[in-house]
């Protein structure tokens, strides 16, 4: 039987497949279902740097007449007893520690390096394995520039890793003037893992009442290419880990990531749709693969088409039409 084994973040994974941050991931009944079907780590739903803030400055407001002050406050917090979102958040980590064995990621919301910082330290203290930073600022402001919002992102990485010893990975968008570039300033800053690349909210118009409607939530499973892309062409030029994520519905598209290079997947949509069991089929058909390849661990082929490798490396940099459309008829 082939081994599924592999490490990310420097954690080590019985198995690359790894449950997406979501509403799969808040509870600790669902986190103990997703371990017996087998996912190599889980990604908790994230707090929101907002959610960080907004209690925290309510909670001191209504004991102290003092302004904000971090360090002690949850000792002090652990008084009252109406259980916030923030202490919600790290009882379930530590419950998650007990009832699974495989690593829990906790997972933050951000836009910024503000005050919401220190509650990684909290983080730490409750046991999680690593810490997942989702981060993107949506450029509207037109009085900015591009270096000036890829800032927040060094910023933060540096903010988040002077405050605690865990492993660090920061969930990406593919938005940037120069993708290769940030990637590389954040692997020379030791971030631990790179997550490519969040799907983000989009608004839509229903044109029958005019009005302002919700785009498809799931992601569809043609959607997978941007994060192939990408990983094969970075995954041999940075030495921190990378999971691959956004339309990873198929075993198919999570050999192909592995094969360019990822250390792991991380996988939502499919399991809203199919069920935590879901792994299971996704597992039994990766060791079928490897069998079939003779592949006896996940070693063996990871990277193999990463673009450094590929022989024809020039494909993952081709981007027009032209040449391959050239002779598409309907
Ligand atoms: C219902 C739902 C809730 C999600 N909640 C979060 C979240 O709290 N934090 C986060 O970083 N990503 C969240 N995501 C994004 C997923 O973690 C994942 O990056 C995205 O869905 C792409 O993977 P997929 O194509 O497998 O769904 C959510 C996705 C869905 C569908």
């Amino acid at each position: 039987m082939p081994n599924l084994a592999t490490n990310y973040l420097g954690l080590d994974l019985t198995s690359p497949i790894i449950v997406a941050s979501s509403g799969l991931s808040d509870s600790i009944e669902k986190l103990i279902e997703l371990e017996v079907h087998g996912a190599g780590a889980i990604v908790l739903k994230s707090l929101f740097e907002e959610e960080i803030i907004m209690e925290m400055d309510e909670q001191m407001h209504s004991m102290t007449s003092r302004p904000f002050v971090y360090p002690e406050t949850f000792d002090y917090m652990d008084q009252d007893p109406h259980e916030d979102t923030l202490r919600k958040y790290l009882r379930l980590i530590k419950e998650a520690k007990s009832a699974v064995s495989i690593p829990i990621i906790a997972s933050i919301n951000c836009v910024s390096a503000q005050k919401w910082t220190y509650f990684a330290q909290e983080i730490e203290k409750a046991g999680a394995d690593a810490l997942e930073i989702n981060l993107f600022v949506l450029p509207t402001d037109m009085n900015r520039t591009g270096d000036e919002n890829e800032q927040i992102y060094y910023d933060v990485l540096k903010t988040v890793k002077e405050q605690v010893a865990l492993p660090i990975a920061l969930k990406i968008s593919p938005y940037h003037s120069n993708l290769s570039n940030l990637i590389k300033r954040l692997d020379d800053m030791h971030v631990d893992g790179i997550v490519m690349f969040n799907r983000f909210y989009s608004p839509d118009f229903d044109i029958k009442n005019l009005s302002i409607t919700s785009g498809q939530i799931l992601s569809s499973s043609d959607d997978y290419k941007n994060s192939l892309r990408w990983t094969g062409i970075m995954s041999e030029r940075v030495k921190c880990s990378i999971a691959g994520t956004t339309g990873i519905h198929t075993s198919e598209s999570i050999i192909k990531h592995l094969l360019a290079g990822a250390d792991a997947v991380q996988l939502a949509s499919v399991l809203y749709k199919n069920g935590p069991e879901y792994i299971d089929v996704l597992s039994k058909e990766l060791y079928a693969w490897m069998e079939e390849h003779n592949f006896k661990k996940i070693s063996d082929f990871k990277g193999k088409m990463s673009q450094s490798k590929s022989n024809d490396p020039a494909a993952f940099e081709r981007v027009q039409f032209m040449k391959q459309f050239r002779h598409f008829v309907m």
